[in-house]
């Protein structure tokens, strides 16, 4: 390889590496992965899982939070919706059963590109079925999802 070939392939690389780069960054998710207890049928989340505490002191409220109960296959999406209510959501797309990655207004799963709202129903195929969706009630500082 002479020093022409070498620089172009070098440049390929580059450029190649940039946008996996871009891609890596882009994917690297804000996914916050909630304490929990496990019981005979739930799991309990402290609502102080949800309070995102920032530099500066400042919190906010996470969007959503994700639990991987013992004894389950999927991970478990839980959303704060807009009436301060929550939605649990098993995180395995109804097309063929790839994990989704939650986003704050919606899923998306990752091998076809279904997508689900937050309350769990499809939006886009190809799946075309509503996601497993888990009763929630809050019980003395806890949300209590139903397994
Ligand atoms: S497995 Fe999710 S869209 Fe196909």
């Amino acid at each position: 390889m002479d020093r022409k070939d070498f620089i172009a392939s070098c440049g390929f690389v580059c450029l190649g590496a940039i946008p996996l780069g871009v891609l890596a960054t882009s994917c690297s998710s804000s996914v916050y992965y909630a304490q929990h207890t496990r019981t005979k049928e739930s799991a309990l989340i402290p609502l102080s899982e949800f309070n995102d505490v920032q530099p500066d002191g400042t919190t906010t409220q996470r969007p959503f939070v994700v639990v991987t109960p013992e004894g389950q296959r999927y991970p478990i999406g839980v959303y704060v919706l807009a009436n301060g209510t929550y939605s649990a959501l098993l995180l395995r797309c109804t097309h063929r059963s790839c994990e989704l990655q939650p986003q704050t207004t919606y899923l998306v799963c990752p091998c076809h590109g279904s997508e689900f709202t937050i309350h769990g129903k499809v939006q886009g195929p190809p799946a075309l079925s509503d996601l497993q969706v888990f009763p929630v009630t809050v019980e003395g500082g806890n949300i209590a999802i139903r397994l």
